[in-house]
């Protein structure tokens, strides 16, 4: 089964030196990848362009991708610290992260931001993955109230995507990160394979009925390691893992990339 395992480094390591020697470590590696999955790394913004072209230098580290955590929705402009996805398409970016918990928390972005964000990356040929969840006090409440959560979330942040035929062409990803899952939320609660293959079910069937989504993928994000990573790989439903603090630790993603390809 070909699995896409996205390395979330967020905001680290602290210099490109390490960056470029933890790419090297895991690159040697992928090497060996033969099985199809795709490997994909979403460093910060400073390090993509050298990790793009250490990559390239190396033949590609055996179809290694790279992610941005983050995109702006408008080509060019005065938008004073924002990227376009022109120019990450031009870096070489394969994929742009979009509406992670963390910026919905710490940049206070809407599902409005997000939604221009994801129909201007699909626009512009950029992989969108976009990130939902539901928050703890709505899981709390059971499991259809987390649905209609994420169903609620999936219907502003896709609004109008119906209508751009490139969707067809598999460029959107769903991410269902919980986000009382993720390792730095503080609740140490971690979410069942079960309760997110249910969730990533539910995903799917929404995909293809309300959008028309033929073959939709989907992630699931939360405190994934190297210990729990094949309870959610084993299913076929669930289409890779988008990994935050275990991807920065090399000993560790290693053994994830080792599970997957
Ligand atoms: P985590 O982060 O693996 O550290 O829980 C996942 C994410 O936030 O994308």
């Amino acid at each position: 089964m070909k699995k896409i395992i996205i390395a979330n480094w967020k905001m680290a390591p602290a210099s490109l030196k390490e960056a470029v020697s933890f790419l090297a470590k895991i690159g040697e590696y992928l090497k060996r990848n033969k099985s199809g999955s795709e490997i994909v790394i979403a460093p910060p913004y400073v390090y993509l362009e050298s990790l793009i072209s250490a990559s390239a230098a190396a033949k590609g580290y055996g179809g290694l991708r790279f992610a941005s955590q983050n995109v702006f929705w408008e080509e060019k402009g005065a938008f004073t610290g924002e990227i376009s996805p022109k120019m990450l398409k031009n870096l070489g970016a394969n994929y742009a992260i979009i509406g992670h918990s963390e910026r919905r928390k710490y940049a206070a972005e809407t599902d409005e931001m997000i939604n221009k964000k994801v129909i201007a990356a699909l626009n512009e040929g950029l992989k969108a993955v976009l990130c939902v969840g539901e928050p703890l006090e709505v899981r709390k409440k059971g499991k259809k109230a987390a649905m209609n959560f994420v169903k609620n979330q999936l219907q502003k942040d896709l609004k109008g995507i119906k209508k751009l035929s490139i969707v067809g062409r598999g460029l959107l990803v769903i991410a269902y990160e919980p986000v009382w899952s993720i390792s730095t939320s503080g609740t140490g609660l971690v979410c069942s394979p079960d309760d997110a293959l249910e969730m990533i079910k539910y995903i799917k069937k929404l995909l293809t009925t309300n959008y028309q989504l033929l073959t939709p993928r989907v992630l699931y994000g939360g405190s994934v390691d190297s210990q729990n990573i094949q309870g959610f790989l084993k299913h076929n439903e669930i289409d890779g893992a988008l990994v935050g603090g275990a991807s920065i630790n090399a000993k560790e993603f290693k053994k994830i990339v080792e599970l997957t390809i």
